[in-house]
């Protein structure tokens, strides 16, 4: 299987794209991304760092170019990982965050699946990391960040909607965890109970990382993963491994 990982430089793309290398079904890893990917720490030992690839995609305002598209043909599966967090996004004039959030993912789906591959009738399969609280009902505006997550949920909606009109040919999947803890990301006491008193979940890294993998490659247990989807189903695979 053939695998795009988007947004190569980010926290969540590195652990995903460091797993990736070594599952053995997962024959080929492109690290998409403006810049180049880093090279994965503490790989493993069954890691093959020959699967990976980097591709720059300097603007991801334009058109694809042929280069990029040539390099992105065949991948049977992608994780797009591009956004402006909500920590980063009152840094960035609001029609940027929706582009970089929601437009570039469009774009990227409708691109990706477009291309040639030689999938032997088998679904273009599209990860979309969303999260907790995006809401796709416009009625519904969130209390807290309330704009960011509706835009979010609508970005959730046109990329599900896209899938199903695609006559099969694409399944997408909305993965919306909680938050993403990590190595160089533990919460603070303050934050803990904060993201607690609201009720947002968290999932550590390796979690998501091993649950979207293994969806990915076994197929989409259903249209969208919450935080607790994915911890369950995380929290199994790297079980199994051991
Ligand atoms: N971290 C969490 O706790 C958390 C919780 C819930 C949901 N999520 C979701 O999970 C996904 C990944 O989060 P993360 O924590 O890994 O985020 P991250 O570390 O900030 O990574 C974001 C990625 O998006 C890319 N990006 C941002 N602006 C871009 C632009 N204008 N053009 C091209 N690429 C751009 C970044 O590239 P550069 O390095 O070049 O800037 C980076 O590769 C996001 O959708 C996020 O909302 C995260």
């Amino acid at each position: 299987m053939k695998l795009v990982v988007a947004g190569s430089t980010g926290f969540l793309a590195g652990e995903i794209i460091r797993q990736a290398l070594s599952n053995p079904t997962i024959t080929s890893v492109v690290a998409l991304g403006r810049r180049p990917a880093p090279e994965p720490q503490n790989a493993g030992p069954s890691a093959d760092a020959s699967k990976l690839k980097s591709v720059i995609l300097e603007n991801f305002d334009t058109e694809y170019s042929e280069s990029v598209k040539k390099e992105l043909s065949g991948a049977d599966a992608c994780i797009w990982t591009i956004a402006i967090t909500p920590s980063q996004y009152r840094s960035f004039p609001w029609e940027q965050v929706v582009k970089v959030c929601r437009d570039y993912a469009l774009r990227g789906v409708e691109t990706i699946s477009q291309l040639p591959r030689d999938g032997q009738g088998k679904p273009f399969r599209f990860v979309y990391v969303s999260g907790n609280n995006a809401e796709r009902d416009p009625n519904k505006k969130p209390m807290i960040l309330g704009d960011y997550c509706l835009m979010r949920g609508e970005a959730e909606a046109r990329i599900l909607e896209y899938a199903s009109k695609s006559n099969g040919t694409v399944e997408a999947c909305i993965a919306k965890p909680g938050v993403i803890n990590g190595p160089g990301k533990e919460s603070t006491l303050f934050k803990r109970a904060f993201f607690s008193l609201i009720g947002v979940p968290k999932i550590h890294v390796s979690e998501i990382s091993a649950a979207l993998l293994s969806q990915v490659v076994n197929g989409f247990e259903k249209d969208t993963l919450m935080s607790e989807d994915l911890s369950r189903i995380g929290q199994k695979v790297l079980a199994e491994k051991k």
